[in-house]
């Protein structure tokens, strides 16, 4: 086949998207296929259609890959992409949105509110320990988390350096202590539960991308009936938002709570598919290489 490697763009994530983009390119190399590597930028369009591929694999993370925007464009142009498509692209990457279509469906996620900026310097919009995240980032880019000694200020201060500089609103979440975990899905299979475990503070981009820096035990060493929540809530996720191919489900886990303490954070459409990144890895502990999940997520778009 001839796979066209959409990565980069100018998202937050682009570096992460470029590492990803990459081990697709040369998995696919490796299995025999013709690549094309595409770094986004604004003449995309006329790239792709240049390139003319059998099929392109989104390697994008973040606005506008990951959004429905090059979802839609692409079904305008009639190439076929791996991943999920332009409707379940704009609900899922807005964290807010994502709660609108899970919640009713018996999905815990955390509660909270949408913010404005400024408005927090004015007083907490919740009781602290709590999070405030863009939401629509992705690799926690802009995740601040506001703990009851005051770390940024009480109330927040304008000097202080967060995320509420360079956005203009914030999702506003209660803080879940405990643990962090997550689940892929791969077609119509939940994959398994990984925990990670950061050596420092809290999971954030350093932890997620720099090798040593967090601890992935998988599988998690969770009681069975938390691991099968973990499972039947990242596959009814995949399914109520209709993602295609592969996507990865997050949570948090109090686990002074049991199972009342588990909470859905979010599913990802277009998860890291670098060499640290946890679908590949998860794939591998169910005994499918790298290079045979891209093979499957490309079939998959061929569908
Ligand atoms: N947003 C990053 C790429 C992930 O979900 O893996
Ligand atoms: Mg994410």
């Amino acid at each position: 086949l001839h796979v066209a490697v959409l990565m980069g763009g100018w998202a937050s994530e682009r570096p992460v998207s470029l590492m990803s983009g990459e081990g697709v390119a040369e998995a696919l190399i490796e299995r025999g296929h013709r690549v094309t590597r595409i770094d986004m930028d604004r003449q995309v369009a006329a790239r792709l259609a240049d390139a003319d591929p059998d099929v392109v694999f989104n390697a994008l993370h973040g606005v506008p890959g990951e959004d429905g925007t090059v979802q839609g464009m692409m079904d305008l142009m009639g190439v076929p992409y791996t991943h999920s498509g332009l409707a379940t692209s704009v609900i899922a990457i807005d964290k807010e949105l994502t709660k609108h279509a899970l919640v009713p469906h018996g999905i815990p996620m955390p509660g909270g509110r949408i913010v404005r900026s400024e408005d927090l310097y004015q007083g907490d919009p919740l009781p602290r320990p709590y999070v405030l995240k863009p939401v629509n980032e992705g690799s926690s880019v802009g995740v601040a988390i506001v703990t009851e000694g005051g770390n940024y200020g009480n109330p927040i201060n304008r000097d202080s350096k967060g995320p509420w500089q360079e956005f203009p609103s914030l999702l506003a979440e209660p803080y879940i202590r405990g643990r962090e975990l997550t689940t892929a899905v791969l077609g119509e299979r939940a994959l398994m539960v990984t925990e990670l475990v950061p050596k420092s503070g809290f999971y954030d981009f350093d932890a997620k991308y720099t090798d040593g820096m967090t601890q992935h035990v998988c599988p998690a060493e969770i009681p069975e009936n938390i691991a099968r929540l973990c499972l039947d809530y990242a596959l009814r996720a995949h399914r109520l938002l209709g993602c295609r191919g592969t996507s990865r489900s997050d949570f948090r886990w109090d686990d002074e709570l049991g199972e009342e303490g588990l909470f859905l954070l979010e599913t990802n459409t277009q998860p890291g598919m670098t060499p640290l990144s946890l679908v590949p890895e998860q794939a591998r502990y169910c005994g499918i290489e790298y290079g045979e999940l891209v093979e499957i997520i490309i079939e998959d778009a061929l569908r």
